[in-house]
């Protein structure tokens, strides 16, 4: 097939379609802020046929052997390989990672696919002892059915992949509501999908108002689950939405990582760490490091080696050579960056590094380190979501672990020491879904990602990943006995 290219319509039932108001939405290169193009504004009817084109591939989809789906979903990760590079440049000119970040992005969505294509064979059941003679009771695992997804801007290749590659697995069907500023990776997926011979109606793609799609979601009765990645605030008002109906959901959601360095680690490697967690995307993902809480006796010199390593970072349009950092995906994101690093200086915050928008305009903003950093400042309560690091000094381990729990999010959080015992009673005691010791990046699609608290509901990847589109059922067989 030919190297995929920015589709301009909707993708319901294998067809390309036009929103039916002929309205559009406009999309950005967050690096230029050039329009690059527009996607149909699709809304309530163009959901409801998408839901319907699911619906009526759910039955034969479902019915098939997990070892038929696997060979879909091969095919899958095989196009998503093939066509890589294409894949990648549109990623970075629809939400400005640099194109190295965007080439993992999609081998990193790619791996969901082969994944799950071998965990949908292995969807077992069990045989329960009954307490009555004569009878047998055997549970059995099923498809929830039609699947929505609404997926956010900072990872739109892979966010999408991990809930498409879990969905199908187990044998649902799916329809994506991607963010409106980067849906050209989402309708991707389309071609990708006949490129793997995907029935009509497996996966549907709907651009537009989220609101409406959201409320159709919710609403109509031929879709059994919802599936979302994006902010507490929108999650909690979606998962309400849902649950008016009894949706299922899976919610995963805002952050807030504490980054621990302790005076035993090895402060190269917490740096190297502190790096990858805290700037990669350009701090615009949910697992991003937002608090330093740093040992006093090791703080001036992990201070140092971080300043100097944030120094080596180059600012720029995703899409040059050797850039390192894109620019935020838009005004509103710079303007919330902006705040936090102004709270915190007017707070007694020392601006060690950055602190201000970038020579380049735009979207772009200095990668920033903070120290002297407070539990006052709003960047000790609210995500970032952006290129600044805030240092904060403790004392003792205990006092470490109460400002790591002191958030009501629980998503990732990230522990440096070379201590073991230390290591255990942190993984124990930090109430966290996601935690990293002596290790600043820990997405890979074989372990369960998601979070607790205000952090969301769920899992995804892993074959704690599956379970979230299975519905548990039992059979109590009576009658056996001659
Ligand atoms: C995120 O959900 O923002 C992080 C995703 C990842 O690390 O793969």
């Amino acid at each position: 097939m030919a190297a995929p290219v920015k589709r301009d319509r909707l993708f319901i039932d294998n067809e390309w379609r036009r929103a039916d108001s002929g309205e559009t939405i406009a999309v950005a290169n967050p690096a230029t802020g050039e329009v690059i193009g527009t996607v149909p504004k699709g809304a309530r009817a163009e959901t409801a046929s998408a839901i319907e084109a699911a619906a009526r591939a759910l039955p034969e989809w479902r019915r098939r052997t997990a070892q038929d789906r696997a060979a879909h979903m091969l095919r899958l990760h095989d196009a998503l390989m093939d066509h890589r590079d294409a894949l990648a440049a549109i990623l970075t000119e629809e939400m400005g990672k640099p194109l190295a970040e965007a080439r993992g992005e999609i081998a990193h969505g790619a791996g969901f696919f082969k994944w799950f294509a071998e965990e949908g064979r292995r969807i077992y059941g069990d045989i329960i002892p009954s307490p009555w003679a004569d009878t047998r009771i055997v549970v059995s695992k099923h498809p929830v059915g039609v699947v929505g997804a609404i997926t956010p801007w900072n990872f739109p290749n892979s966010m999408i992949a991990r809930k498409l590659a879990a969905a199908l697995g187990a044998g649902c069907t799916m329809v994506i509501k991607p963010a409106s500023q980067t849906p050209y990776s989402a309708l991707a997926f389309g071609d990708m999908a006949m490129e793997a011979d995907l029935p009509a109606g497996v996966v549907n793609i709907v651009t537009g108002a989220a609101s409406e799609i959201a409320a159709e979601m919710c609403e109509n009765p031929a879709l059994r689950k919802i599936t979302f990645t994006g902010s507490t605030a929108t999650g909690k008002k979606l998962a309400a939405q849902a649950g008016a109906h009894m949706k299922r959901v899976s919610m995963e959601l805002g952050g807030n990582a504490p980054f621990i360095v302790f005076d035993d680690a090895d402060l190269d490697k917490a740096v190297e760490g502190a790096m990858i967690s805290k700037f990669r995307n350009s701090g615009q993902t949910c697992v991003c490091a937002n608090r330093f809480l740093v040992q006093s006796s090791v703080y001036d010199a992990f201070s140092e080696k971080f300043a100097a390593a944030i120094a080596e970072l180059k600012v720029g349009d995703g899409a040059e050579d050797g850039v390192t950092q894109g620019p935020l995906i838009d005004e509103d994101a710079v303007a919330k960056v902006e705040e936090h690093v102004a709270d915190a200086a007017r707070k007694g915050g020392e601006v060690i590094a950055g602190g201000a928008r970038h020579a380049l305009g735009g979207a772009f903003f200095q990668p920033t380190l903070i120290g002297g950093a407070s539990s006052d400042m709003q960047i000790f309560r609210d995500e970032t979501f952006g290129p600044v690091a805030a240092m904060f000094r403790f004392e003792t381990e205990d006092e470490a672990i109460r400002m790591a729990n002191d958030t009501e999010y629980g998503l990732a959080c990230y522990a440096y020491t070379n201590d073991l015992g230390r290591a255990w009673r942190l993984n124990d005691a930090l109430e966290y879904g996601m935690v990293g010791i002596n290790q600043g990046l820990i997405s890979t699609e074989v372990a369960p990602f998601g979070g607790v608290k205000a952090s969301g509901i769920g899992k995804e990847g892993s074959k704690y990943g599956v379970e979230d589109y299975l519905d548990v059922r039992y059979a109590l067989f009576g009658g056996l006995g001659r």
